[in-house]
């Protein structure tokens, strides 16, 4: 199951009283080069992001500033993230449906992935994420 790879990265921390410093290098922190940065900023209080999954992509998400969850949702279960520290990730592999919401005001949120953006690399119905799903555990159970 895709959401069994999911998991929360704890980044280098270099401590120091005149403020802290995190470092990212691709395919040493993250198990992926990446080709592409971007970020969710000025999100409006109540607001919700994601409602999708990705054929290929695999991103790491971090809170560089406040807060806010994430959902993730293979397909056989779901899972819910708070992120609210700079120096965690939460590590999404391929086929994971994710939602973000509970974002605090203020807040940035900061996505590292693997591949440029790509629209058919996107499942945003989620009927159509949940038969991809079950079309590739069928495929993977038999032998
Ligand atoms: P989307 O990935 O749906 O945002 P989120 O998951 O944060 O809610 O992207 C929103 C819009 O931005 C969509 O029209 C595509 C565009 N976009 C790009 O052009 N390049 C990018 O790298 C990303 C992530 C989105």
């Amino acid at each position: 199951m895709s959401i069994e790879k999911c998991r929360i990265i704890h980044l280098p921390r270099v401590q120091d009283p005149r403020g802290n410093l995190t470092f990212i290098e691709g395919d040493k922190h993250v198990p992926f080069d990446i080709k592409r940065v971007y970020y969710l900023y000025d999100v409006p209080g109540g607001a919700d992001r994601g409602g999708h999954a990705h054929k290929e992509l695999q991103q790491l998400i971090i809170a560089m500033s406040g807060s806010f969850d994430i959902v993730l949702d293979d397909g056989f279960g779901k899972w819910r993230f708070h992120l609210n520290r700079s120096y965690y990730g939460l590590y999404i592999s391929s086929m994971v449906w994710r939602e973000l919401d509970n974002f605090s005001s203020g807040s940035v949120c900061m996505v590292l992935a693997s591949t440029y953006y790509e629209e058919s690399d996107y499942y945003r119905n989620h009927e159509e994420f949940i038969e991809a799903v079950k079309k590739k555990d069928n495929g993977s159970s038999v032998s």
